[in-house]
């Protein structure tokens, strides 16, 4: 084989995709014209609209960040106690619990989705539980159904972290449509953004009314301020980059999509690698991270000595999502944090691996990375 040489620049992660900037102009243009910068104005409420009808979601509610919004799902359904959740996360899972003086009751993982273990949530809930916080990891759906089945049998509510899981659907329907709540962030490394930016998303008008309330510091009007809110509310400016990024989100899935395929066919048949989980028919993917898993004992190397392989070649992959956040000096006193308890959980934790994965990303890139992944194997 020839000798491989480094990429010329950096290829980190993932690139946020940049809009052509004359149409941001254009839109600032409009705003400047409006003169309306922040507080529900008419970019807001446009895009709330565009996004309910994308997402195939009744009501929809834009916030300035994925992790204000899922702190106000907690807020909006009274939760409090324990909340059953997944130690496979980003940090801000466990965190918005943490804000909200609720204690996170980590849950072992699957193998295949690396989503939590369905199977596994029933033996954890106890008279402390009120509700399960589940994350769809990858953008890989969680098993909803079970999920609902042990919520309705047991009284509890429904939280989805929807972060990385914009525009995923199962059999026709958003993914937004599960559980009682969906978070979805909409921060740039997302396949959709508003630079930041997220949203709640939701099946019942009452709840928008709480949760639009709750992202306003509670203000029902000018004489009367109603419950103890935030700031959670998303810019003019933002909004209307998020109008105009709805144009491009189809074929930055689609460039992906095609990555995807490049990545499965280079790395299918190399032995100790796993790749994505293959999901059924029936889910429409979006296709935002390329995920691997190493097996050490298989592969003859580890995944630091793969991560550490690429930086040689300027190619800047993630070790997501390690540590666990069962790991966290602020969490791994808790019984459920213990390794025990999480079997699944460390071994994937110390195996997985993030690629490179974004639409300016070229299937040369691709085969390229593979082929320095390939090249230190056994
Ligand atoms: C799983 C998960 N949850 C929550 C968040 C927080 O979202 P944000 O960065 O929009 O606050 C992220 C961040 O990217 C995430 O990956």
């Amino acid at each position: 084989m020839s000798k491989i040489e480094p990429f010329s620049e950096n290829i980190f992660v993932t690139r946020p995709v940049f809009p052509p900037i004359e149409e941001v102009t254009e839109k600032l243009r409009d705003i400047w014209a409006a003169k309306w910068l922040t507080n529900n104005g008419p970019q807001h409420y446009m895009l709330e609209r565009e996004l309910e009808q994308y997402l195939k979601v009744p009501y929809l509610s834009l916030f300035n960040n994925g992790t204000i919004a899922l702190m106000v799902a907690i807020q909006s359904l009274r939760l409090q106690g324990d909340v059953i959740t997944t130690p496979f996360t980003f940090a801000a899972t466990p965190h918005v619990l943490s804000w909200n003086n609720i204690r996170p009751i980590f849950c072992d993982i699957d193998e295949d989705t690396m989503n939590i273990d369905a199977d596994k949530i029933e033996s954890m809930i106890t008279p402390q539980t009120t509700a399960i916080l589940a994350v769809h990891v990858f953008g890989t759906p969680c098993n909803v159904e079970k999920i609902q089945q042990i919520a309705d049998a047991y009284g509890l509510k429904v939280v989805y972290d929807a972060a990385h899981a914009f525009g995923v659907e199962i059999d026709g329907q958003g993914i937004g449509n599960f559980g009682d709540i969906s978070m979805f962030s909409f921060h740039a490394t997302k396949v959709y953004h508003t630079l930041e930016g997220g949203a709640l998303v939701h099946r019942n008008k009452n709840l928008k009314q709480r949760i639009d309330l709750l992202k306003n510091f509670g203000i029902k009007n000018e004489d009367e301020v109603v419950m103890t809110g935030i700031n959670g509310k998303l810019d003019e400016v933002r909004a209307a980059i998020g109008r105009i990024m709805l144009g491009y989100v189809a074929d930055e899935k689609e460039k992906r999509r095609k990555l995807h395929k490049v990545y499965n066919a280079e790395l299918g048949n190399v032995a100790g690698l796993k790749l994505m989980p293959k999901c059924d028919e029936n889910v429409k993917l979006n296709y935002q991270y390329y995920v691997i898993r190493v097996d050490e004992k298989v592969f003859g190397k580890s995944r630091d000595d793969i991560y550490d392989e690429l930086k040689k070649y300027n190619v800047h992959a993630r070790k997501y999502f390690h540590p666990l956040c069962s790991e966290f000096t602020c969490y791994r006193q808790l019984n459920s944090s213990r390794a025990e308890n999480l079997p699944v959980a460390n071994v994937i934790g110390q195996q997985v691996l993030s690629l490179p994965m974004y639409g300016d990303l070229t299937a040369d890139d691709v085969k390229k990375i593979c082929a320095i992944i390939k090249s230190i194997s056994k």
